[in-house]
């Protein structure tokens, strides 16, 4: 049995005081982190000097989301830098699998992500070199959006793949995610939760998380709560 995973995103933290925003989710599995480049989205957070920074402010395992054009260039720097995970977008490269490898090559665990209407079927081939599946519940760009309910049908169908062996990967999902819609997405298969608003939203961020972990467990029948 896995444990739910929560990675809170810290799009939604205040951008001047990151270290306290990573030390107020303390006990958070991944620390979620956007950058966008106002090219793939419209909108411009934040690029590796300040992943840099965060990854000297706190021991969360940093899970960086690169909503950009051109990864193969970007992607493996921010490996080198010591995140986690790396993530890329399907929609951003023609070959997926190479910078994959590149992001492996340099350390990090690599994700591929799929915005909301982009089909999983097309990839599902390459996914074997990948160890996370970021599906987007929302379009990328923007915290505090509505979850889109339609993806969760590409988190079953992984999910499937994993549960048989075929495939060893991290179901993740990022969007929308709070207390009315981690049940749906445990449901589906998810196994790591990200969620900005919901957690940076609430008064307390640490009880956000845990509570947000308590009601994937409550209803996934893959996933439960280590003691
Ligand atoms: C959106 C980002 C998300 C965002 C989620 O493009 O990828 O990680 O922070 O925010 P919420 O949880 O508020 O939808
Ligand atoms: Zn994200």
């Amino acid at each position: 049995m896995a444990h739910p995973m929560i990675a809170p995103s810290i799009l939604s933290a205040d951008f001047a005081r990151l270290a306290d925003e990573a030390s107020a989710v303390e006990g958070s599995e991944w620390l979620h982190v956007d950058v966008m480049d106002a090219h793939f989205v419209p909108n411009l957070t934040l690029g590796l000097p300040v992943v840099q920074s965060l990854l000297a402010a706190t021991d969360i395992p940093l899970d960086c989301h690169l909503m950009i054009d051109d990864p193969g260039r970007w992607a493996p720097g921010y490996a080198e830098a010591g995140a986690y995970n790396v993530t890329i977008h399907a929609e951003a490269t023609d070959d997926p699998r190479a910078v994959a490898r590149d992001i492996r090559a340099a350390g990090a665990k690599a994700g591929l992500s799929v915005k909301p209407g982009t089909p999983i079927e097309p990839y599902l081939e390459i996914l074997k070199d990948f160890d996370t599946l970021l599906v987007m519940s929302v379009e990328p760009g923007f915290g505090g959006q509505k979850f889109i309910p339609d993806v969760l049908g590409k988190a079953k169908a992984v999910r499937r793949l994993v549960d048989s062996g075929e495939l060893t990967l991290v179901v993740e999902i990022d969007g929308g995610i709070n207390a009315d819609t981690i049940e749906a997405a445990a449901e589906a298969g998810v196994d790591c939760f990200v969620a900005g608003s919901a957690v940076y939203g609430a008064d307390d961020p640490a009880h956000a998380v845990r509570a947000l972990r308590e009601a994937a467990a409550a209803v996934s029948p893959h996933l439960t709560l280590a003691h």
